[in-house]
């Protein structure tokens, strides 16, 4: 904007110079004053002009500086093109920043919504969204970066940290711009389900997501991703842990106030650690029955995000449940913690044997892969699991 100014400063110089030194001769003075009051007409207007450009480039030099507190480009996929004509392709095309200004309310009611034909009119690829549930850094992202490589198209990533944290991935990353806008979470309270359901509610919004994989900052894969990719959309079940369990860590939990929503041969407990289609993620997000009873009846130490979905789930939906969860961890050492493992840890045996932990059921039969994600690591963990990777991880 600014060379256009100057060009048309230096115009009307160049056409008003030349005139005027060749008529001056010629003409009579009337006619001379008529020029002269002609171009300083002229000259009033040109300046007028650029002093509303200017006025309007420093405008817009003004917005362009602003702190960037959240983009002010909406990430909403919108109805209408710039044109304010309907489009599909505003429907299908994801954002490409998943920043967004919608607040809860508006979020969940806005991922909520389905559509209920069952033919896309559309080429639609099936995307398996990873949804990182951290504080903020992600101490694993190299081997993800390597788990990820060659694989664009058929994953969707999202990153849910504190809400100050700022994370500084590069534009080459995976991870970069994929953190969503967040709030604090305190562990075992609503809180924590609700970061849950904010994650689902952001990939929920792009149209091809099909399954939703919640993985922690110290989760690792134990398989490449064309294995992860063919074992979850291949099944015929949602791996979301569901059981009836005894004792006081499980139906010492429940509460009579649960009551009528929520019955005891109802209350189940699985680990937080969830895939779910896109079905059943709807289902979560939609859900304003069940959320008041947990929210109000489920405090520590009814640790919350170990009941919320898998009961609710399990009420309309069980025959979509595996009941278990595709996330190894080892409760062995006892505690409310599961054991972490770092460098130390880390061999070719221990990694190999990690999958094949136990048999369980897939597509009602007996597999031997039974996880694909496993955790607790630390982040020393990293260097042995870079080089291990390739051979034993298989990617
Ligand atoms: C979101 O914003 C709307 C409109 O300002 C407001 O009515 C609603 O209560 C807000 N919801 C939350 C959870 O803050
Ligand atoms: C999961 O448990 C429910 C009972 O809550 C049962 O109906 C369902 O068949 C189970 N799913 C599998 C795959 O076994």
């Amino acid at each position: 904007m600014k060379a256009m100014v100057v060009e048309m400063e230096e115009g009307v110089k160049d056409n008003a110079a030349s005139p005027l030194k060749s008529r001056l001769t010629n003409q009579s003075r009337a006619l001379f004053s008529m020029r002269l009051l002609q171009i300083l007409l002229l000259f009033l207007v040109l300046t007028l002009g650029i002093s509303v450009v200017g006025i309007h480039t420093i405008k817009f030099l003004r917005i362009q500086h602003l702190p960037p507190v959240a983009p002010t480009t909406t990430t909403l996929i919108s109805n209408y093109d710039h044109h304010g004509t309907v489009t599909l392709e505003s429907f299908i095309k994801p954002p490409l920043n998943v920043w967004h200004t919608m607040n809860d309310s508006e979020l969940l009611w806005r991922a909520s919504m389905e559509p209920r034909r069952i033919v896309y009119p559309f080429k639609r690829v099936p995307k398996l969204a990873f949804m990182f549930l951290t504080k903020g850094p992600l101490p694993f992202a190299p081997l993800w970066e390597m788990f990820f490589k060659g694989h664009e198209g058929l994953y969707s990533i999202y990153v849910h940290a504190l809400p100050d944290y700022r994370s500084d991935f590069s534009r080459s990353s995976v991870f970069y711009k994929r953190y969503v806008p967040s709030q604090a979470v305190a562990w075992g309270e609503m809180s924590m389900c609700d970061a849950e359901r904010r994650l689902l509610s952001n990939a929920l919004l792009d149209i091809s997501n099909e399954w939703f994989v919640l993985v922690s900052e110290s989760c690792i894969p134990l398989r490449g991703f064309s294995f992860i990719y063919g074992y979850v959309s291949e099944s015929r079940h949602s791996f979301m842990g569901s059981i009836d369990e005894e004792g006081p860590d499980g139906r010492g939990r429940y509460r009579d106030g649960m009551e009528p929503e929520i019955s005891l041969s109802q209350w189940r407990k699985g680990s937080q650690w969830f895939e779910v289609n896109r079905k059943l993620a709807v289902e979560i997000v939609q859900d304003t029955t069940y959320y008041p009873k947990f929210k109000e009846f489920c405090k520590p130490p009814c640790y919350v995000d170990e009941h919320y979905f898998p009961t609710m789930l399990s009420m309309k939906h069980r025959v979509s449940l595996a009941n278990r969860t595709l996330t190894w961890t080892d409760w062995s050492r006892g505690g409310a913690h599961p054991a972490t493992f770092d460098k130390a840890d880390i061999t070719e045996t221990f990694l190999k044997n990690l999958p094949e932990a136990k048999a369980c059921s897939y597509n009602d039969e007996r597999s031997q892969v039974c996880y694909l994600f496993a955790r607790k690591f630390a982040p020393s963990a990293l260097e042995p699991l870079l080089q291990l990777a390739p051979k034993v991880l298989g990617f």
